[in-house]
Order: structure tokens, then C-alpha cells, then sequence
């Protein structure tokens, strides 16, 4: 089984995500970090241990991470994932509590103790990521593989007509991250918003009637409205759960090895990525089968 650490701003398609991995026996999800993006990162950590609790899974460590980007003012995302950031689902408070440890401290410590063994799936802002590298460079050396969920490479933002939320967000913590010589998978724009997961893929999942599929129908209505008010779409974007089904069942997508540069200058370009020969290589998905994702999708949710 694959170790996973799950980094993000719970938030609705990150919550598919989490339960995408718990759904997978190919992996064991080992810990989840939070970080201030969508809602903040008190809302995040409650949502992160209000799931677990819900499904009844234990021993997973949540641990609270980044309440603010490294330089700019934190800008949540209520106005997408609802005030609860769970699509007003508003679950019982948690009972459990996170762990008193730092997201980096606890990132760097499970991958030491874990050498070539761990992949992160990042999913939120960038910031814990950074603060992980600044403080432990060498972390790249024993780090199985960081899968990430942000920018927008050959199509426009969906923050600003350059800028995707997760890199505009924390746009130097981006930086710090996407330029380094980390073992990066890209997920961006470009695949994530290439399908939608239809009313009749809930519909589907609704019929399973079983605690997972209860908490996605209870939770994407309010997303489905939302996407089709801000973007004109029947359905919605899940962009997350296509950063964890990467580390699933990568054969869903096609990718290519490109340098990014991230720009960081407070203008109109903040947050926008530049493909650069000046900068080390990742891999980023261009494409994924969508319709081989969405029968894998629904079929772990119903299962
Ligand atoms: O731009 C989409 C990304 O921003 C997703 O990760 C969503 O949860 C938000 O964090
Ligand atoms: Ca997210």
C-alpha cells in the first residue's frame, strides 16, 4: 500500500478526496495536514476530523497546519464551499481533537521515519508544503512523491484570468515549492475542469445509500448550485479528487515534463505559471480519460 499524507483546506472536493483514499486499498492514508485556503484553518481542521468521526475511522492524526499564507492576507472560499466549507451540511462538532504538533514538524517527521515510502497529496494552498522545504531542504531526498492540485497551465485562472485558487492563494509558497527539485505531479485546471461530475453521477452515488454516499449527497448540492451560478455548468468541478486518483491509477492521465515559473509579482500575473527551460522539470497532467475517471470515482464511492 501507497503512505499517504493528505495536505488541504477541507473544503468539498477536498473532502472527496480524503474519502477517495479511504475508499482506495491501494493506500493507506497515514495523516492529514490543514491549511488555511477555503475556509480557515480552524473550519478545515474541524471539517478534517468531523469526517473521520462521521465515518467512524479512527487512528488517522489530523494535525493543524497554516492559519495564513507566508506573506499575503489569508482569502477564503465560503462563498464555493459554504459557510461550514462541508456545503452547509453543518456535522456534529468533533469530538477528537488534532494533534499538538506543527503540519511541517509532523510532514517532516513521517517522512523521515517513512524513507522513499511517502507520497503527499496537496490539495490546498501551498504553505504548510513550503514551510516544510524551507525548514528541511533534504526532505527531497526521502520523499516518495508530492501530487498537487493547483494552477492552470494552457487554459485561463479560475481566480483571475491567469490564476488558479491554490497557487493565488500563497503565490510565493507556490514558488518556493514548484521550483524546487521535489518529485512533483501537477494537477491543474487544465484536467480538473475538463469534465464534471454530473447530477446523475450523484444520483448514482445517492442510491448506494451508505455513509460515504450519504455525506457526498448531503454535501454537493449546495456545490452543484454554486458551480452552476458562478460557472453555467450542470454538475461541478471536483478538482481534488483527481490529485488523489493520480496517486490510485496515474494511467488515467497523460502528462508531460516541463519547468514552471511562478510569478509573484503583485500585479495582474500574481499566482500565473510560466512553463521555463530555466527551471527544474515536473511532471504535469495535460490530459485524463475522463469518463475511465468518473466510472472509478463512482464506483469507490458506492463500494
Ligand atoms: O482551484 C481549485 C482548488 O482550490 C481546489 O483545491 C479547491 O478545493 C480550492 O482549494
Ligand atoms: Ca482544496
Amino acid at each position: 500500500m501507497k503512505k499517504i499524507i493528505f495536505d488541504g483546506d477541507p473544503g468539498i472536493d477536498d473532502a472527496l478526496a480524503i474519502m477517495l483514499a479511504l475508499q482506495s486499498k491501494e493506500l493507506q492514508l497515514i495523516g492529514i495536514t490543514t491549511v488555511a485556503g477555503n475556509v480557515n484553518v480552524d473550519r478545515g481542521t474541524l471539517n478534517a476530523l468531523s469526517i473521520l468521526e462521521y465515518l467512524k475511522i479512527e487512528n488517522i492524526p489530523v494535525v493543524r497546519g497554516s492559519e495564513k499564507p507566508l506573506y499575503k492576507e489569508l482569502e477564503t472560499a465560503e462563498f464555493v464551499h459554504g459557510q461550514d466549507g462541508l456545503g452547509n451540511i453543518n456535522l456534529p462538532s468533533p469530538k477528537t481533537q488534532p494533534i499538538p504538533q506543527l503540519a511541517s514538524e509532523f510532514i517532516i517527521n513521517t517522512i523521515k521515519n517513512n524513507p522513499n515510502e511517502v507520497t503527499i497529496v496537496a490539495t490546498g494552498p501551498l504553505t504548510n508544503i513550503a514551510k516544510m522545504l524551507t525548514s528541511s531542504p533534504e526532505i527531497s531526498n526521502d520523499i516518495l512523491e508530492l501530487i498537487i492540485m493547483g494552477g492552470a497551465v494552457n487554459i485561463p485562472g479560475n481566480v483571475t484570468s491567469v490564476a488558479e485558487y491554490n497557487i493565488w492563494a500563497d503565490a510565493e509558497a507556490a514558488k518556493i515549492v514548484l521550483e524546487s527539485d521535489l518529485p512533483i505531479t501537477l494537477v491543474p485546471l487544465d484536467v480538473t475542469t475538463s469534465f464534471r461530475l454530473t447530477t446523475a453521477n450523484l444520483y448514482e452515488i445517492k442510491k448506494a445509500n451508505t455513509p460515504i454516499s450519504i455525506l457526498i449527497s448531503r454535501m454537493l448540492p449546495y456545490y452543484i448550485e454554486i458551480n452552476q451560478k458562478l460557472r453555467n455548468i450542470d454538475g461541478c468541478y471536483i478538482h481534488d479528487a483527481l490529485a488523489m486518483a493520480y496517486s490510485i491509477d496515474p494511467t488515467l492521465f497523460t502528462t508531460e515534463m516541463m519547468g514552471l515559473e511562478v510569478m509573484v509579482n503583485k500585479n495582474e500575473e500574481y499566482g500565473k505559471l510560466i512553463i521555463s527551460k530555466e527551471k527544474p522539470p515536473l511532471k504535469i497532467c495535460l490530459k485524463v480519460n475522463s469518463q475511465r475517471f468518473l466510472r472509478f470515482f463512482v464506483d469507490r464511492m458506492i463500494k
